[in-house]
Parts: structure tokens; C-alpha cells; sequence
């Protein structure tokens, strides 16, 4: 059957005209719902459920022939984890052309730092604090997803997270709320466009919804524990920023909220999302996450699993099969109402008209995008952009970088100096590692042929043996400088990879130390899924480039930087802990009665305060901590008033000038106290940043501009707004400094 004839058969179903004349009037095209409610009077509740089920098609492991034959047999409305034109074709043609109603699937994947075209990972990219570049990054994964035949991504992860020990991390936008609601409006705009039905755009999922980044013990799938203010303030509103953006899905998250766990928890998935914030996407489960309600003891079966999943307003099962196999009998038995299927359909089928699937089934499935979308020269340029641009300069002594192009002889050393796969991070999915360029391959295309690079492994990622350290120390003993590159493999984060120490593993920092002993200049890059702990080498080392995993081009980016082809910018969506004991650590933890005066000193002086009496409480290094290559003034910040009154916006400017070497851009930071409150807030918020580039010697005059909205906080009766009163405003480069001036509101 040609195509053209598939969708005007596919289009009188939806009418709910096929085999009749088709006179009857033309519904409007555009009411989508209409649509869709002449399709479910169609439908056998056999064919409700089966929309109500999304199933694991990765051919690489399953059987096509298996997934063929529950589409047919009308059982998923959707897949995933299968991507490339022609095997979505092939199964896309099974639901179109061989089941019952001819309704297309959707086909989702994880596409959360890149598709083909692998991206530096979310932490990373949050660490860029730059919403242009996440937004096109995103918007070049959908392009390239798109054209492989996605259009439903399980993306963005915008789970706040502040306990490096917590695998996901890695996922994530970071610790701070406002900065990850503005990363996640940049993710869907990049991923959703302005028109859901264009080819290259496809269908956000923000995840995992909610409270999944605060697992007790940073133990992934543990519970949590989540007040409710801290779950308003701090959780929510990267989420109700996806929804307000746009997000056409959401994914309901693993983990417990004051006990229910949120597969089954209606006060989010239902009064919260669709009562209170308006989504009228549809929400679908974590991986055969209804299975879970029986080890948690909420369900005795998987009949009542699935009812209780059902009836909290979770639409699609993801994996589990417990809708297909156990949802009739609830509707038979009158647990499930058969208009509450109907609701979960319709939003399924909503979404499928939306995607544009009922009009051209095949539209993401084009041959000519797929040859010239995928790892196009844009994309590669924009991932080395990225992995240059997500790279945190944590110290630079005497000017140890940027690096001479002129310089004699480099020993490039370290376990993670050659390697490809780790720069992927741990969600490798359609990425290629042998695409990847390493750190020693970024070096060598960066210096000229007349400069000796020596390299030497040292030890591997997580061995236990010191045997390999001596070759390293020759090879550093020899070179003018030393570039050490350690850290993490990407097993070592990721989903259910918590790790208890966040040193550097194995005997790497045997080998750092006996590097740095040499006494040559030693770069230390660091690439890992999460914080590590760099106590030890902030005193000893002369540089430190905090690199996370940074994607297909992290070699040419990282070389970028190194050399000083381009002067970091990024600044830290993280604090970094000085030692275990201090996780979790966060900036804006609230004000306390018994504050230590100065947190960068050992607390054996300050008893009876709260501290501990080995170790400061100050981070190793802050949140929005980064350096650059050249150095920034501030001067002049003031308010346009000293007191407003009604709805005037309050308005702050502050003036920058670039006084070093080195152009560059430098990242603004607005935090913001309110003196006095009902409840105890945190000491500062951040509230608004701006990065600006400035060239040697020039200045400019930023404005920021905060509403009565910024200044609302949670009240002890829940209520959202202001207390009129004084404020401070601090505008500076990073949470720990900063320039202070007061206003008040009325
Ligand atoms: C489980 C993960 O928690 C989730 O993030 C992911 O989208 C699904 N698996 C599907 O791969």
C-alpha cells in the first residue's frame, strides 16, 4: 500500500469513517482530541491497553519477529531503543499496515547527551551555565535522533542533585534549582522546537518525576526523604519549568515521596501535574517500574500494581507488561473505570497526533537525513564547542595554562590520557567510541611536529598495582611539562553506580603523587562522572581542568582550552567537598542559630557551633566556582532604587571589565537574602546570572532585572509570596564572592 493511501485510510479510522461513504462533514484538523475520541470509539479494550504499553525493542538483543507480533497484534503503542531508518520502518509498517486500527507507534529513546553525535554529559553541560549553547545542543540531537527515526526522547534529567556519591549525578543539572528550571526550559525548546510535527522535532520526557537525585546515602533506588517544602522549593520547579516550556510527556521517577511511591502517587502524577500545573501530556513509568510496588509493599500483587499505578494517572507502562496483563480484569472488575483507559489513550493518542505520526507515519524515517543529519560537520563543531565550553578551570597557579604552543616537550600521562569510550559517559547508547577523540589525540593535533610528546599510561583506571608508576615518572622526568589525566571510567557512574569514596580510584593517586614530585608543571585533567575529591591536589598540583565526560570531540575541545584556543568560561552547577564527612554539601542550606564565623577554618576554634571539629565547613571549591585565563573586575553594582513599591521591577546593575591578559567571557551570578523571613531561608539563592564576553581592557554595564516572583518563598502555610521587608542583593563570581547592596520592597 503506497503511503499516501495508508494515511487517508489511517485518517477515515480516526473519523471514524472507514468503510462508510466519507460524506460526513470534515471535523476540524486541527482538534486533536476530537480525533482521537472518534478513534477510542473504535477501539476493543484490548486495544486501549495495548496503547497503554511501551516495549523494549533494542534488536540488537531482542528478537524482531517478537516485537513485530505484539504490534500487530495491536499490544504497544510505542517503542524503544531502537533507532535507524530502516529498522523503525519495518516495525512502524508493522503497526500501520498490519494491526486491527493502523494506528502508528511512537518510538522513544534515551537521547540524554547527544545521539550519534555524543555530547559532554549533563553535568557538564550544566556547568556551562550557557542556555544558548545547551538549547543547541539539544536541538541537534533531535535533528540527529529525528532522522534516525526517534521522535520521543526520554530527555531532559533534571533531577537536583547534591550528593556526589549518587551515580546519577552525572545526568544531572546540578545542585541549584534555578539554574537547573533554566536548563531545563533550554532543553525543551532544543528537543520540541516550535512545531512538534516538523520532522526534526521530537517529543521531551522530562525524568525522573520527582525527588530521584535525593536517594538517602546518595544509594541509587534508595528512599527518600523529602519534606514537602524542600519538595516545593527545591525539586519541583525544574519540572513545572519542562511543563510550562512545553514538555509533551514525563516520566514518573523509581523512588518513594513521604512514603508513596511515585509509579502509584496520585498527589503528584495527578492533583499536583494536571489539577495544578495544567499538563496535559501523558506520564509514563521508569523501566518495569510497577513491578516495584510489590517489594515495597504497597501492592500484594501485580493486579493491584498495576491498578494502583493506573488510577494515581500513570498513562504508559514502560516494560513491565503489568497493564497488558492485568488492567482488563481491573476495568472487569470494576477497580479501573473504562473512561479513566479512555483519558490514558487519549493523552497516548493526543501525543501521536501532535508528533504529526497519524499524517505521515514514516515522516522521521527519511534516508536522505539520516545520510547527511548524523555526525554532520555542525554537529562535530558543536560538540567541540561544548566539551571546551564545559570544562572548569579549578586552579591555575603562576599561570600554568594556557600552554605555549612553543613549548619543547609534553609527557602526557594517565589512564584516561588515551581513552575514547569514557569521554561517553555511562549512558552509551547509539554513540561510537572509536569516533571519540582522546585527550593525547586532541594534544597532538593542537602542537606543532617539533614538539616532543611523550605518553605513559601509569596505571589503569582502577588497578590496584603500582608496578606501571615508574615508566610515568621517567616519561614526566624528561618533558618540560606534564599533562596527568585521571579520574573515572565511565562504569563508575551512572544508573545504579553510587560510589561510597569519591577519590580517585585504584592507585591513581599514587601515581599523581609521584608525578608531582618530578617538580615539573604538572596540568592535572580531571574526567569523571561526578565531584571527586581534590583536596589533596589543590595544594600540589599547578593546574587543575575539571573536564567531566565530554563527549565525541572532548580531545579537540579539551586541547582547545589547554592551549588557550579558547579561555574557559564554565563555572561549577556543583560544590565540590573538601572529604566525605561534609556530603552532602550545597550552598544554599538554610540559615541555622548556631552558624560558624568563618566556614574555611578547622572548627577545633569554633566550639559550640555547628561544624565539626576536622575539617572547615567551606567546600573545596564553591558553587559558580571557576577560573579564567584572565581576570574580571566588579565595580559599581547598585540598585536603581533603594526602595520599591508595588509592581516595579527591581532593577540591579553592575559593571565588569576584563583587567588581564586574555579575552574572555566571564558568568554573572545574582544571589539574593531576604534579611527577614516567617520561616528560616537559605542564606543566599541564586536568583539570575548572565555571562558576558569582553575583550582585554574592555568593560561593560550588565542589568538585572527581579520581580516580586523572585523574592516569594514558601510560607509555614504553603502559600507562595513575599515578605515585604529588606533584601540584599549579591552580584559576584561565585556563591562565596561576591558584592553586596540592600533595597527593600513594600
Ligand atoms: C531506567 C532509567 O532510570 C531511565 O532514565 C531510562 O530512561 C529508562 N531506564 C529507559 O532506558
Amino acid at each position: 500500500m503506497s503511503e499516501k493511501i495508508h494515511s487517508i485510510l489511517i485518517l477515515l479510522i480516526g473519523l471514524g469513517l472507514a468503510g462508510l461513504s466519507g460524506c460526513s462533514p470534515k471535523p476540524d484538523e486541527d482538534n486533536f482530541e476530537q480525533k482521537a475520541n472518534a478513534l477510542i470509539k473504535q477501539m476493543s479494550l484490548d486495544e486501549k491497553i495495548g496503547q497503554l504499553n511501551v516495549k523494549w525493542a533494542d534488536t540488537r538483543v531482542i528478537d524482531t519477529s517478537e516485537v513485530n507480533q505484539l504490534v500487530r497484534a495491536g499490544k504497544t503503542g510505542a517503542v524503544f531503543f531502537v533507532w535507524g531508518v530502516d529498522k523503525v520502518r519495518n516495525i512502524q509498517k508493522q503497526a500501520v499496515e498490519n494491526s486491527r486500527l493502523k494506528i502508528p507507534l511512537m518510538f522513544g529513546l534515551d537521547v540524554v547527551n547527544g545521539h550519534r553525535t555524543v555530547f559532554p554529559i549533563g553535568i557538564a553541560q550544566s556547568c556551562s551555565w550557557d542556555m544558548d549553547l545547551i538549547r543547541r545542543i539539544e536541538r541537534g540531537a533531535a535533528s540527529e535522533a529525528s532522522a534516525e527515526g526517534i521522535n520521543w526522547v526520554f530527555s531532559p534529567m533534571v533531577d537536583i542533585s547534591r550528593d556526589p556519591r549518587w551515580g546519577r549525578m552525572c545526568e544531572s543539572p546540578g545542585e541549584d534549582t534555578w539554574l537547573a528550571s533554566r536548563i531545563a526550559e533550554a532543553k525543551i525548546k532544543g528537543f520540541q522546537g516550535d512545531d512538534l510535527a516538523a520532522n526534526n522535532t521530537v517529543m521531551a520526557c522530562p525524568k525522573h518525576f520527582v525527588g530521584y537525585g535525593a536517594p538517602v546515602a546518595g544509594k541509587d533506588y534508595n528512599f527518600v526523604d523529602i519534606s514537602t517544602r524542600s519538595l516545593y522549593e527545591w525539586y519541583l520547579p525544574p519540572y513545572k519549568a519542562c511543563i510550562d516550556a512545553g514538555a509533551g510527556s514525563l516520566m514518573a521517577s523509581f523512588n518513594d515521596l513521604n512514603g508513596v511511591p511515585s509509579t502509584a502517587n496520585k498527589g503528584v502524577l495527578t492533583d499536583l501535574i494536571r489539577k495544578k500545573w495544567g499538563f496535559d501530556g501523558f506520564v509514563v513509568s521508569d523501566w518495569e517500574a510497577i513491578l516495584e510496588l510489590v517489594p515495597y509493599g504497597i501492592a500484594k500483587d501485580l493486579s493491584e500494581s498495576a491498578a494502583l499505578s493506573f488510577n494515581a494517572g500513570l498513562d504508559l507502562d514502560m516494560q513491565s507488561e503489568t497493564y497488558l496483563k492485568y488492567l482488563k480484569e481491573n476495568v472487569e472488575n470494576g477497580k479501573v473505570s473504562e473512561e479513566s483507559i479512555n483519558q490514558a489513550v487519549r493523552n497516548i493518542l493526543i501525543a501521536k497526533y501532535k508528533l504529526g505520526l497519524f499524517d505521515d507515519p514514516y515522516r522521521y524515517c527519511n534516508k536522505e537525513r539520516e545520510a547527511t543529519e548524523v555526525m554532520s560537520d555542525g554537529m562535530i563543531s558543536l560538540a567541540r564547542e561544548a566539551a571546551a565550553k564545559t570544562s572548569v578551570l579549578l586552579k591555575n597557579e603562576k599561570h600554568s595554562l594556557p600552554i605555549s604552543k612553543d613549548i619543547k616537550s609534553i609527557a602526557v600521562i594517565g589512564p584516561l590520557a588515551d581513552s575514547k569510550r569514557d569521554h561517553l559517559g555511562s549512558n552509551l547508547i547509539a554513540g561510537d567510541p572509536e569516533k571519540v577523540v582522546s585527550i593525547l589525540e586532541g594534544i597532538k593535533n593542537k602542537i606543532p611536529a617539533t614538539t616532543k610528546l611523550l605518553y605513559e599510561k601509569g596505571c589503569n583506571v582502577d588497578d590496584t598495582d603500582a608496578t606501571m608508576i615508574g615508566e610515568a615518572v621517567k616519561k614526566a622526568s624528561k618533558a618540560d611539562m606534564v599533562i596527568l589525566v585521571v579520574g573515572e571510567d565511565a562504569s563508575m557512574s551512572g544508573e545504579s553506580k553510587s560510589r561510597s569514596d569519591i577519590s580517585l580510584p585504584g592507585v591513581q593517586q599514587d601515581l599523581a603523587r609521584e608525578i608531582i614530585k618530578t617538580g615539573k608543571p604538572c596540568i592535572m585533567v580531571v574526567c569523571s562522572g561526578r565531584p571527586l575529591l581534590l583536596t589533596e591536589f589543590d595544594k600540589s598540583a599547578s593546574a587543575i581542568l575539571m573536564v567531566w565526560q565530554a563527549g565525541i570531540q572532548a580531545g579537540n575541545g579539551i586541547a582547545d582550552v589547554l592551549f588557550g584556543d579558547y579561555n574557559p568560561s564554565a563555572r561549577l552547577s556543583v560544590s565540590f567537598p573538601r572529604n566525605m564527612g561534609q556530603i552532602p554539601l550545597y550552598y544554599n542550606t538554610t540559615r541555622i542559630g548556631r552558624p560558624v564565623a568563618d566556614p574555611d577554618i578547622s572548627g577545633k576554634t569554633q566550639d559550640w557551633r555547628s561544624r565539626y571539629i576536622d575539617s572547615p565547613n567551606a567546600p573545596l571549591y564553591p558553587f559558580g566556582y571557576g577560573l579564567s585565563y584572565t581576570d574580571f573586575a566588579y565595580s559599581d553594582l547598585k540598585m536603581s532604587k533603594e526602595k520599591y513599591t508595588g509592581d516595579e521591577e527591581i532593577e540591579v546593575s553592575v559593571k565588569i571589565a576584563n583587567t588581564g591578559n586574555y579575552e574572555g567571557e566571564e558568568t554573572v551570578q545574582l544571589y539574593l537574602t531576604d534579611l527577614i523571613t516567617e520561616i528560616t531561608r537559605p542564606l543566599i539563592e541564586l536568583k539570575a546570572a548572565q555571562k558576558v564576553f569582553l575583550k582585554k581592557g574592555e568593560s561593560k554595564t550588565l542589568n538585572f532585572r527581579l520581580t516580586k516572583e523572585d523574592l516569594a518563598y514558601y510560607h509555614s502555610d504553603m502559600t507562595f509570596r513575599y515578605d515585604p521587608g529588606e533584601f540584599e542583593v549579591h552580584v559576584g563570581r561565585n556563591s562565596r564572592d561576591s558584592q553586596m547592596v540592600k533595597f527593600s520592597v513594600d
